[in-house]
This record gives C-alpha cells, structure tokens and sequence, in this order.
C-alpha cells in the first residue's frame, strides 16, 4: 500500500439507502478487502478500518494516525458468528456465560468486550502482541453493511490523528486523515459522540478499562450479580472527579497517562469540585477568573461550558457550548466538536467546567481530565 499523499474518496451514504449493495458500500468492502484504509461511522465515533487479519493494512493504520504500535485496536464484527473465530477456544464457562450476557444485553452498541484472543484470528498488530482482543459490534447500520459486505473482521480505532479529539463528523475525518487513506463513508453526525465503553471480562468478574457510551450503572444493572472493578488509572481519576471527597493525592499522577489524548493546541485545564453544592455552583466564577488572568497575559481564551452557564463569559474570545447540564448525552454528543473549535479559533489557553459524574458525565470528566493533560483546577 502507498505511503504517499493519495486521493481520498468520500461517499455520502442516506441512512434509507444503506443496504449491502450500495455502489459506495461495495467500493469501500472491495478496498477494505485490498488492505486499504477506509473510514466508516459508528454509533459512538468514526473509525478508521482495516482488514484485521492483515498485518500490512493493520500496519496503515498506526501509520496514517501517528499512533504508537503498543496500543492495541479494537476488532468490529456485524454477526455474532464473527465472534466465534476471534476468541479463544478455552474460555472457562464462567467467562463464557459472563460475555453472553454482556452481548444480549448490549450488542449491537458501544460495548467493547477483551477477551482471551484465538491464536492466529488476527494480527498480531491488532491486538500489540496481548493475549487479549478487544471486540465490539457497532449500532450504526452503515458500519454493520461494510463489515458484513466485506466479509472480514474490521480492526478499528477513532478515524483521528493521533492525541486530537476523535472524529464525530465525516468533516473531522477529513482534516485530520484526508490524503492518508483510500476513503470516507459520510453518514452525518455520530449519535453518542464518545468511544465505546471496554470492559475486559475476567474470572474474577468485570474490569472497566475505558468509560464510554454504556455507564457504569447500566453495566452494574445488566449483571448485578458480578463484581466490576475500575482500572487503577480510573479510580485515580474518579478521586478527582466533581463530587468527590477530598483526597491526599486526588489527581492522578503520570502512569496512564502514556498517550496524549483528545487535546486542543491550547493549555486546557478542568475544573472540578467538592461534594457540597456551594462548590459546584462557585465553578462558571472561578473559570471566569482564570480567564481573565490568562487574557491579562495576553493570551486568547476559550472556554468549554453548558448551555445553562453560556452566558457567564463576555470577555472570553471563544465559547464552546457542550450541551445542557440538565442532560448530559447532549454534552457527550458535542464534545469532541466543542475541543476540535479551540483549535480552529486558535485559542492559546482553555478552561473546561467539570460536569457532574452521572451516568455519562463519568465517560465526559474522563475524556476531560486527559484532554487537560490532568491539569486539574479542583474547588471545595
Ligand atoms: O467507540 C469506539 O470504541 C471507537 C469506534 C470506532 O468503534 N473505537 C475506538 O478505538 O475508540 P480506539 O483504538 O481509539 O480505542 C481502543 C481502546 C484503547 O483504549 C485500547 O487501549 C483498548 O481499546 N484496547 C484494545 N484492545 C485491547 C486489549 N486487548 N486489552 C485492553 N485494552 C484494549
Ligand atoms: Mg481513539
């Protein structure tokens, strides 16, 4: 496959005309099928597809990213029986049964399942040389037309170079990857605007790797019988989040922070808060002060807030409007949009209002807290 700057086509796909023998839908499977790199919508953010089991084309992806190989990609299948070659054939039963209820209870959707991989099912590139694949299959029937048109499973990360905001428009897609990949399937805006939620399914029950689009509450719900432990860089993060006790060392310090992520240009930092409603409601305040020191600095300003606290900033250069607080899938939704307009503003200092850590609110302060670079501004 070419290196070199090569024309990108792009196909603009209605949801009522998806169907496996769309013209642009067959284009793409066929170039999926040469180990080409085609971008393609899903329910959470795009993704940048290749044949998983080619390491050649897996190699085009961290290429066309800038995406270091040690982090592994996610494997998207359309039918349950693509899940069958990917896994290990001795799961314990437990593990097995444990999955299952997983899958009925939120496949197709933004559930990403690690299980113990089937040797040789994919590139060893896939999954970084784990004995783990990460496995998911997307609620987005023009994802689930590709896959099954080409035939093959689909390693996938977000369609965005490497350390930006992942993409949640076929545009985003575009200025980060056009010239780098052979095409772009245009299905309008994502609907849940953040990545999948992972979870690595274990014997000892389940551990969240990565907050997404299922909440914590739901998973909690859907086996309430199973413990669910938080990676260790989640529970750091969640001793800092907004409504947490004060802790000795609540901001989470340097391991897991290996990859820079989602981040603006500009210094962004994030403000969070104590339990108590006098510190939540000082937030828009003490932003609007950090505000105004960074412009005595002379340096422009950008704010990321909430519909119900816009107004609180006349003297801010840009205001990035993340949804409402009083219903967060919107602030999921316009997220990424919100940090990509800093850039595009040119904004060299941002302050971002944590929101509360309600059901999606955790995955949100998460992509906030590493966009931030965990530079966290908390108030009790
Ligand atoms: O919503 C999503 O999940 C999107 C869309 C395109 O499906 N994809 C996505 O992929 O966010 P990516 O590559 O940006 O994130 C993959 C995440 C990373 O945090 C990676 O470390 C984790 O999944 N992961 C992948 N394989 C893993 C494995 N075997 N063990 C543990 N974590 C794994
Ligand atoms: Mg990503």
């Amino acid at each position: 496959m070419s290196r070199m700057t090569k024309k990108t086509k792009l196909w603009t796909i209605e949801e009522e005309d998806v169907r496996e023998d769309h013209p642009g839908i067959l284009e793409a499977a066929e170039l999926l099928k040469l180990g080409e790199l085609v971008a393609f919508p899903t329910e959470t953010v795009y993704g940048l597809g290749a044949d998983a089991r080619s390491t050649s084309a897996v190699e085009g992806i961290y290429a066309a990213k800038g995406r270091p190989s040690d982090n592994p990609l996610i494997v998207h299948i359309a039918d349950r029986a693509q899940l069958t070659g990917l896994v290990s054939e001795t799961i314990p039963a437990a593990e097995r049964e444990l999955a299952e209820r997983l899958i009925a209870s939120f496949w197709p959707g933004p559930l990403t399942l690690v299980l113990p991989v089937r040797p040789g099912a994919v590139s060893p590139r896939v999954t970084a040389g784990l004995e783990t694949v990460a496995v998911r299959m997307p609620d987005h029937p023009l994802a689930l037309a590709l896959i099954r048109a080409a035939g093959l499973p689909i390693a996938a990360p977000s369609a965005n170079r490497s350390g930006r905001p992942s993409p949640t428009t076929a545009r985003h897609v575009a200025d980060d990857l056009a010239g780098k990949i052979a095409g772009i399937l245009d299905g309008g805006p994502t609907s849940v605007g953040l990545e999948s939620t992972v979870v690595a399914v274990g014997s000892r029950g389940l551990e969240l790797l990565r907050p997404g689009g299922v909440t914590q509450q739901a998973l909690r719900d859907a086996v309430p019988d199973v413990p669910l432990t938080l990676a260790p860089e989640l529970q750091r993060q969640a001793d800092a989040s907004p409504g947490a006790q004060q802790q000795e060392q609540a901001a989470p310090r340097a391991p897991g922070m290996k990859y820079a992520h989602y981040a603006p240009q500009g210094e962004m930092r994030v403000i969070t808060y104590g339990p108590s409603t006098a510190a939540r409601d000082a937030v828009p305040d003490r932003a609007a002060a950090l505000l105004a020191q960074a412009k005595r600095r002379g340096l422009s300003t950008g704010v990321l807030t909430y519909e119900e606290h816009a107004d609180r900033y006349p003297d801010v250069d840009h205001i990035a409007i993340c949804g409402s607080l009083r219903d967060l899938s919107t602030a999921a939704h316009r997220l990424y949009d919100a940090l990509r307009s800093f850039d595009q503003a040119g904004i060299e200092y941002i302050v971002a209002e944590g929101c509360p850590m309600e059901g999606v609110g955790e995955a949100i302060m998460n992509r906030l807290m590493k966009a931030a670079a965990y530079r966290i501004e908390r108030i009790d």
